[in-house]
């Protein structure tokens, strides 16, 4: 339990820059305490003691701001960032590696009838390992989100997402996919960190521009030499109708 805790401490510190020590960790993200109170609470829903479960989790939620279901499935080393807002609903599935920040749900679509049917169908999302996703974005109803997939802020997902993609908007569409091999590499906001330098930027912009023009100078050159010709033939033809 001990290494457990530990490995999630170390998880937050690798995943946000903003993390100084384990200490900071155990004391001020609520994320690391949203998480051990659902340990808990599952433990009490995995042996039916349903009531516990629930009351584990709503103390959970009062501490945290975080309202995670005891009946969801969490990975190992799912890492919270801020986390007020955020609520996981109950036959909700996190892999491994997983990060979200404050404000996401992973719901169900529509309301549930209150019959046993219903509640053993399952209505939340998956979020397969390495998903990150972004604040405010609403994952909802029985889809899956692809490992090492990114859901933007605010984004609204009712569709499956593939492995390494990116989706984005409401409703939510995919704008990149990448080989998820390219992408295990952790981005702190799902972002990437080593943005090219300013100054490099600028120049390949140039070459292109530069390239651009040289390739549409190079057209123009072309055409010129095409009316010169066709110009010399017609005036060629001029003259040989005068003389005859
Ligand atoms: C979706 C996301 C992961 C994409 O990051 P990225 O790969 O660096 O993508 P870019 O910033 O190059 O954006 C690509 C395009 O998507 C748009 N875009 C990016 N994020 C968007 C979002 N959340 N909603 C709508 N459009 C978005 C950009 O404007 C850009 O559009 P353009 O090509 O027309 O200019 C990132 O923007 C994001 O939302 N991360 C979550 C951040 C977060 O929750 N932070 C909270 C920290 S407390």
């Amino acid at each position: 339990m001990f290494k457990r805790l530990i490995e999630d401490i170390d998880a937050i510190r690798a995943r946000d820059p903003a993390a100084r020590s384990r200490l900071e960790v155990i004391l001020a993200y609520p994320g690391l305490h949203a998480v051990r109170f659902h340990r808990l609470a599952n433990w009490f829903w995995r042996h039916k003691l349903y009531l516990m479960g629930r009351w584990t989790s709503h103390w959970g939620r009062w501490f945290t701001g975080i309202e995670i279901h005891p009946g969801a499935t969490i990975g190992r080393r799912l890492f919270i960032d801020h986390g007020m807002g955020i609520v996981i609903g109950e036959t909700a599935e996190i892999g491994n590696d997983v990060t979200m920040y404050h404000g996401v749900t992973l719901g169900g679509t529509s309301p549930s009838e209150n019959s046993d049917a219903q509640r053993n169908k399952k209505r939340h999302p998956t979020l397969q390992d390495g998903v990150i996703v972004g604040s405010g974005a609403q994952v909802l109803g029985p889809i899956t989100v692809g490992a090492d997939a990114r859901v933007g802020a605010n984004a609204v997902v009712t569709k499956d997402v593939p492995p390494g993609c990116t989706a984005i908007g409401i409703p939510a569409r995919l704008v990149a996919c990448k080989d998820p091999e390219t992408q295990k590499a952790f981005m702190a906001y799902g972002t990437p960190g080593d943005l090219p330098d300013p100054v490099q930027r600028a120049l390949d912009t140039m070459r292109q521009q530069v390239s651009a023009l040289a390739a549409r100078v190079e057209e123009l050159e072309g055409e010129l030499a095409k009316r010169d010709t066709t110009g010399r033939d017609t005036a060629e033809r001029g003259r040989r109708t005068q003389d005859a």
